[in-house]
């Protein structure tokens, strides 16, 4: 199969290209604006293979995506392109409306020509699989609560609400325009190649340094935590395999207050990286509480029950060894952080593929 994968270059798209190239037979083409959070060298490791393909394009770029479409000719358009950090959203919302609304738009209405003019056979077999959040459900109040397919939407940030647009546009299409497409809304990923600013490589990162540990509030926020690899096998399953129409939900039954998560990587670390920088006996000690997000949801958790019954999908990490895994990813990636740190990832893209 030909899959044409937008936003490859990011921390999931990457986990899912990887996913592809390693395990499967099919051809990729990422086609990715490369922003602040696109890298090329998390696909390195690919980048080599024949199977790999890629292009810089941004998806509010209309003529680029229709020769580019029409060239790849794919049976599958896995769309994860999106401006995807909250605090950004609320700090300058206007490049999520423009990639996340805007950009989706445009992806679906180049597809729906390109599917349109498809023989009978291809146009029946095509899929556009939208990769969307939890978090266009808002968050819950009840401890037992868990978001189903059927959950309404009710986003509380600038991201979560050009996310909940974009899922209505791409059912719109299906709907109004009998575009072949599946969506997923997934939890809270962590793992490998995770863009600094987020928690869990920011917490790492800082503590290695020696520097504080931001939590927000009173870190009794409840997110429900996917190892990025189980999600790319989720998100490949759902893209093959999955009815016309379908949504699934995909989570890990990993429900953990943001405070604990600082605490397990404060603990793997001192089993891990026992030479802290100097002056501090205990990584726990660096844990600084600062003011709350604005508009911050207290609790996200997935019934991820539909894609298990359906598609036979489970998560293969516990929380426990996919922290551990993440961790030692991190000891053992240096010059990855260092090239976002210091930008060079920015300035040598070019030379990578
Ligand atoms: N990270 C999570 O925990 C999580 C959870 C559920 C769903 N999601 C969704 O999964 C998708 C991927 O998330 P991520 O964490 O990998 O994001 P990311 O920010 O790491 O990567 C986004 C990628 O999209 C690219 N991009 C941004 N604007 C673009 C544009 N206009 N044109 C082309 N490419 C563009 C970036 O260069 C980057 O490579 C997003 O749609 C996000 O909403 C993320």
């Amino acid at each position: 199969m030909k899959i044409l994968i937008t936003g490859g270059a990011g921390f999931i798209g990457s986990a899912v290209v990887r996913h592809i190239i390693n395990q499967t037979e099919d051809e990729v083409l990422v086609i990715d604006k490369l922003t602040y959070a696109g890298n090329l060298e998390s696909l390195i490791e690919i980048s080599k293979n024949k199977q790999f393909h890629f292009k810089q394009i941004d998806i509010c770029d209309r003529k680029s995506l229709d020769s580019t479409i029409i060239d790849f000719y794919p049976d599958i358009i896995m769309h994860l392109a999106a401006e995807s950090h909250v605090d950004r959203s609320i700090d300058n919302p206007s490049a999520f409306i423009e990639t996340n609304i805007i950009g989706t738009y445009t992806l679906l209405e180049a597809t729906l020509a390109y599917w349109k003019a498809l023989d009978r056979s291809k146009q029946s077999t095509f899929r556009f699989h939208h990769i969307s959040t939890d978090e266009v459900y808002g968050d819950l109040h009840g401890t037992n609560d868990l978001f189903t397919e059927k959950t309404p939407y009710s986003p509380s940030s600038p991201y979560s609400a050009s996310k909940a647009s974009s899922d209505h546009l791409v059912r719109a299409w299906y709907r109004t325009f009998g575009l072949p497409i599946v969506l997923t809304n997934c939890s809270n990923n962590y793992g490998p190649y995770h863009f600094p600013e987020k928690l869990i490589p920011l917490m790492i990162l800082n503590a290695l340094e020696g520097k504080p540990l931001p939590v927000y509030g009173n870190g009794q926020q409840v997110r429900d935590w996917l190892y990025v690899e189980d999600h790319a096998r989720a998100l490949y399953l759902v893209a093959t395999k999955a009815k016309v129409g379908q949504t699934y939900n995909i989570g890990g039954h990993n429900e953990q207050k943001n405070i604990d998560v600082v605490n397990i990587i404060c603990e793997l670390l001192e089993e891990l990286a026992p030479n802290k920088p100097n002056g501090i006996n205990y990584y726990k000690d660096l844990i600084t509480h600062v003011s709350d997000r604005p508009g911050h949801d207290q609790r996200y958790a997935i019934d991820a029950s539909k894609i298990y019954q359906d598609l036979g999908w489970k998560p293969q990490e516990t929380f426990e060894s996919g922290m551990r895994k993440t961790v030692i990813w991190y000891l053992n990636n240096k010059s990855w952080c260092e090239h976002i740190k210091d930008g060079s990832y920015a300035r040598s893209r070019q030379g990578i593929i």
